[in-house]
């Protein structure tokens, strides 16, 4: 969009839904990006709403109910506190935190699906849909799962593959089975209302081919979307947690949670501008209420339906297909709204290399991390912006998160900042002294200075927000770079009126960084702010000279970060293992024991170590490995049942333990002499049994 068309800004981020606490992968795909952008927009005096709320609809809810042994009430009462809590402690500044169990979003719901019924959008299908009988519901969504047809995967859900991003109908998945039972479902009618999307292909290709320049993964996604065809999609669900269907025959019926919840977008915005009005209201001012347009004044309709609003969804990758296909195909059938001007989506984030997890507590939680590290959310603001998923999947480690802090927050950013405050302290009693000659050196790095707003800005605007932080830090490393060069410290016996003006330059730089940093590291922008005794940040002032007059009386410096320790990183690690026992121990099904058998028969066995010294595939086979091993008592063959598990290449080195006087067998032609030992894992996957260190081969295991 032009920039100088635009009159406001509706920024939104994804309501999550409500079945558990948020953890570092929403806050580093979605939350982290939109506040930085939406700060930068305030800090540039943009009029901009940033629009959120907790997703409390849908199977998501009812399935956490069940599984808590609570309502679905209870839950989203539970999460709506918790997730709230944690947005607002680590800064994320929406303008309405909502809730879609509310009475305006039901409301507002409700009145969109009636205009679209009305005007004669849907098609009324009677279809079979699963349903299980012992539950006796209809398997909607999340109640069931099954396998990919697109992918493969073996836990999509009735509604989408998580693991390649389809949207799916619940009848397409192989081997469904119900969620609630774990047994196949059984077929029976119902009728639902469908959208067409079909009908809109041609006008969402308009709409997605007028913005090639979103993110390649966006507009990807979408271009191979349009290209499969689209098919009619079911907007309501048998299923009695959920906004009710509002026309004739609809009993029992509910809105399609993905249906529902981007309304909620819209009626959040709606309940913003209640509250406001009940805080301004002022009935002289009643007339300034209409707009040349014919719209209210302030009214949350200019932030969805005028051309000059500018609207930007961030989002995580797996709901790109219902804010760039769904909900504006939803929004075009209803007439009178304004699409996105961009779709940020973020790929996902890993943690310490393995895909985030909640149900198997592989995750960071926001609100224990708050617990663990007091006062310490702009670290987090700061790795997980410097690591953001922004183009590929990327991974949090704590090893990072340590190195991040210690040695780009405090020995760069930290160390600047204290540097010349606590000089300016010591030499100049706190006051800022005078800018006297410029020398040609500081000429170059006050016009160096002067290039970083517009460099960030650019980034920004373009969601690019780890580079626009990569280039705010190389501000700082500018500061320390002059002070380093220009020493201070050691200019001050000789003349002190070169070290004022090395000084001012310097604070003029921290009173730059206060700026420039406020949109990512809120909490330190204002520890800045206090310390230098000033107002603060207006985008268009950074990179100037004049932000602190001489004379002006700084406060006492503040640590701004503080190195972490390796215990303290290391206890994260060993929690995070603990998660890993703990998952591993949830999951054992164990066989159960064999019948007892006494000492002799024990000690006849005779098992060894040894190393595998070659390894071929037995030709026709699929599961056979022919292996030569080296036991200490000499070299053999023994044919093994692991080709589908290793290929020759990996176990070739391997040490086992193998059983070496279990009778020769003849296996495919080839006599077998002896049994490697394998432990077997719940799933069927198999890995050696081999001494912890390295023995030598012909080593006794007894
Ligand atoms: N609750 C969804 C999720 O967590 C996101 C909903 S976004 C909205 O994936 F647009 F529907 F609100
Ligand atoms: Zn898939």
């Amino acid at each position: 969009m032009d920039n100088s068309k635009i009159k406001r800004y509706t920024v939104t981020a994804a309501l999550p839904y409500t079945n558990g606490p948020v953890h570092i992968g929403h806050l580093a795909g979605v939350y982290l990006p939109a506040d930085t952008y939406v700060r930068y927009l305030r800090s540039n005096h943009r009029d901009v709403k940033f629009i959120c709320g907790s997703d409390e609809n849908g199977v998501p809810i009812t399935l956490k109910a069940k599984k808590e042994g609570t309502t679905p009430q209870a839950v989203v009462d539970k999460y709506h506190k918790i997730i709230g809590d944690s947005f607002k402690e680590f800064g994320v500044s929406f303008d309405i935190y909502h809730r879609t169990s509310s009475p305006m979003h039901h409301q507002t719901a409700s009145d969109f699906f009636e205009t679209l019924y009305e005007k004669g959008v849907f098609t009324e299908e009677i279809t079979e849909q699963y349903y299980d009988e012992s539950a006796k519901t209809f398997l909607a969504d999340r109640y069931i799962t099954g396998t990919c047809p697109k992918c493969g995967f073996e836990n999509a859900y009735g509604d989408q593959c998580e693991n390649c991003g389809s949207t799916l109908n619940a009848t397409d998945l192989i081997n469904p089975k119900s969620t609630l039972s774990g047994e196949p479902p059984v077929r029976k009618e119902t009728k639902n209302w469908f959208l067409p999307l079909e009908q809109y292909e041609e006008r969402l290709r308009a709409y997605i081919e007028s913005h090639k320049e979103w993110k390649p993964n966006v507009y990807g996604q979408c271009q191979s979307w349009l290209n499969a065809g689209l098919q009619p999609r079911a907007m309501t669900r048998d299923l009695d947690w959920g906004v009710r269907v509002p026309v004739k025959d609809a009993e029992g019926k509910v809105l399609y949670v993905w249906f529902d919840a981007p309304i909620g977008y819209i009626s959040a915005t709606k309940e913003l501008f209640e509250y406001a009005r009940l805080d301004v209201w002022n009935p002289k001012a009643e007339e300034y209420y209409i707009t040349e347009n014919g719209m209210e004044k302030g009214s949350w309709e200019e932030y969805w339906k005028d051309d000059a609003t500018k609207l930007v969804h961030f989002i995580g990758k797996d709901n790109i297909v219902f804010h760039c296909i769904i909900f504006p195909a939803m929004l075009m059938a209803h007439g009178g709204y304004i699409l996105a001007d961009n779709v940020p989506a973020n790929e996902f984030l890993n943690l310490e290399g393995q895909k985030i997890s909640t149900s198997k507590n592989w995750a960071v939680w926001l609100n224990e991390y708050l617990v663990e590290f007091k006062d310490k959310q702009d670290v987090l603001r700061y790795v997980l912006t410097a690591t953001a998923p922004e183009t590929k999947d990327n991974d949090f480690t704590w090893k990072d998160f340590q190195a991040r802090n210690n040695n780009e927050l405090v020995a760069v950013f930290g160390n600047f900042v204290n540097r010349v405050v606590v000089l300016t302290h010591k030499y100049f009693g706190g006051k800022v002294p005078m800018l006297m000659e410029v020398t040609e050196q500081d000429q170059q790095v006050i016009d160096e200075l002067a290039l970083f707003p517009g460099k960030i800005s650019a980034s920004i605007e373009n969601y690019r927000f780890r580079e626009a932080l990569t280039e705010v830090m190389n501000v700082a490393r500018l500061g320390n770079k002059y002070l380093a060069d220009t020493e201070p410290w050691k200019v001050i016996k000789t003349d002190e009126d070169r070290v004022r003006t090395i000084l001012n330059i310097g604070l003029q730089i921290i009173a730059t960084l206060e700026i420039l940093i406020e949109p990512f590291l809120p909490f330190t922008a204002d520890k800045l702010m206090k310390m230098l005794n000033y107002g603060g940040h207006q985008w268009e002032d950074a990179g100037k000279m004049n932000l602190l007059v001489r004379g002006h009386q700084l406060n006492e410096p503040v640590l701004l970060f503080e190195k972490i320790e390796d215990a303290e990183v290391q206890a994260q690690i060993d929690k995070l293992n603990q998660s890993k026992i703990d998952n591993t121990l949830a999951n054992a099904v164990a066989a159960p024991a064999k019948e007892n058998i006494d000492f002799d028969q024990f000690s006849a066995m005779d098992i060894r170590v040894a190393t595998i010294i070659a390894a071929e595939k037995v030709e026709k086979t699929k599961k056979l490995l022919k292996l030569t091993l080296d036991t200490g008592l000499d070299q053999r063959t023994v044919v093994s049942g692991i080709a589908e598990f290793f290929t020759p290449e990996q176990v070739i080195g391997q040490q086992v333990s193998v059983l070496v006087n279990l009778a020769p067998r003849e296996i495919k032609g080839i006599l077998s002499q002896g049994m490697i030992l394998m432990s077997e894992n719940s799933d069927g996957k198999l890995t050696f049994v081999a001494p912890v260190q390295n023995h030598v081969n012909g080593s006794v295991i007894r």
